[in-house]
């Protein structure tokens, strides 16, 4: 089956008691049993819940593993897997990763004594280099928010596996259609499926899928331990969302590439960072690993002026935190998604407060770009 027949009707998308076309909302907390020894499946909503196990079989179906979980959010898959980690543990991770994940590293696992370590990822001998004896995991997105810079995922796998370090990579920008990370070597892939994989901005979901049994039944504790399940009404309506990704993506992903390009000859714009376009530093790896070149791209305006008016002038794009909607949403990561690190932290990952995110959605592209124009001007 390929990918948009899959998306349509790859995992469970009919009610097999009812035979409905899409599978039902069971908004039940928990579920009669027939004794206190047996169920018939579920009994708690936390421990699982049909219409959550559908989410779980749609991202074992787009990722092609033997596993799959469902989190409340990005955020909560994320920890999920960071807490994988132990007081002692070394965690090696890119410098330019999301700033939630940041927080997070910083909020608890320093607390809890594990150390940790950030490289320039775009630099393989950085990350051979700090590797220590104690090293567990290793962290990286790739292409990374917001700077889309690129890692080379599998020379990052080659090195880990040699020293038995775990290997987990957020997927969010570039979800699995664009690229298949566990074939490169990566033993826990990570989603905000709030992004592309719902698509409608209106959705907070996580998603983890592995190979790994045992990590899977790690995880599986931790997201009845931790309490970060998926909400069924956001399960449900992910599951709507999903369906139309492929289409979704193909258009998005069209978009950044030609807004990609026009931004380039445009006096006002120091620097545009897509992956799609051949100056970028990461390009070669970046289509040797993945399929396309995804939606997201940032770039540099002049002052913060320039910015400011951009915000407040575009009319098509919504201004908004998030990414991944069928709209265009333009952010400013240094106030937004990286408003958590410090300032310091920030201008040494290269987020400057000039610095422009743009989610393509899937409006017309002359309505896009004659709005970034005048805009700009
Ligand atoms: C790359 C990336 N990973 C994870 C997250 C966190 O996802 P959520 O907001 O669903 O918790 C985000 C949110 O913006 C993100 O951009």
């Amino acid at each position: 089956m390929k990918m948009n027949t899959k998306l349509l009707h790859g995992y469970p998308v009919i009610c097999k008691d009812t035979g409905a076309s899409s599978i039902p909302k069971f908004q039940a907390s928990t579920f009669h049993q027939p004794d206190a020894f047996h169920h018939e499946g579920y009994n708690y909503t936390r421990f699982g819940n049909p219409t959550i196990t559908a989410v779980e079989e749609c991202i074992k179906i787009l990722e092609d593993t033997e596993y799959g979980l469902a989190f409340s959010s990005g955020m909560a898959a994320i920890n999920a897997v960071l807490f994988l980690l132990s007081k002692g543990d070394h965690l090696l991770l890119a410098k330019n990763i999301y700033g939630g994940t940041f927080q997070t590293i910083q909020e608890f696992l320093v607390r809890f004594g594990i150390e940790y370590t950030m490289v320039d990822e775009a630099d393989l001998s950085a990350w051979e280099n700090a590797i220590q004896p104690n090293t567990k995991m290793i962290y990286l997105e790739s292409p990374s928010n917001p700077l889309l810079t690129i890692t080379d995922l599998k020379a990052v796998t080659n090195m880990a596996k040699q020293r038995d370090i775990l290997v987990a990579c957020d997927n969010t920008f570039m979800t699995p259609l664009g690229q298949e990370t566990l074939p490169l070597g990566i033993d826990l892939v990570i989603h905000s499926g709030t992004k592309f994989i719902n698509g409608h901005s209106d959705v907070i979901a996580g998603l983890v899928a592995t190979n790994n049994e045992s990590l899977h039944k790690r995880l599986k504790i931790h997201q009845k331990a931790l309490g970060a399940v998926l909400s069924v009404e956001d399960g449900w309506l992910l599951l709507r969302g999903v369906k139309t990704m492929g289409l979704r993506m193909e258009r998005s992903i069209e978009n950044a590439q030609q807004i990609a390009e026009f931004l380039q000859t445009k006096k006002q714009v120091k620097q545009v960072y897509y992956p799609g376009l051949p100056t970028h530093p990461g390009y070669e790896i970046h289509q040797k690993q993945a399929k396309n070149n995804g939606a997201v791209l940032s770039f540099e305006l002049e002052s913060q002026a320039q910015v400011e008016s951009l915000l407040k002038n575009c009319k098509v794009p919504i201004v908004a935190v998030s990414l991944g909607g069928v709209e265009s949403i333009l952010s400013l990561p240094w106030l937004m998604s990286h408003a958590a690190i410090s300032e310091e932290e920030r201008l040494k990952m290269g987020v400057t407060p000039t610095l422009v995110r743009l989610s393509c959605g899937i409006e017309d592209i002359e309505d896009l770009i004659t709005d970034l124009d005048q805009a700009i001007q």
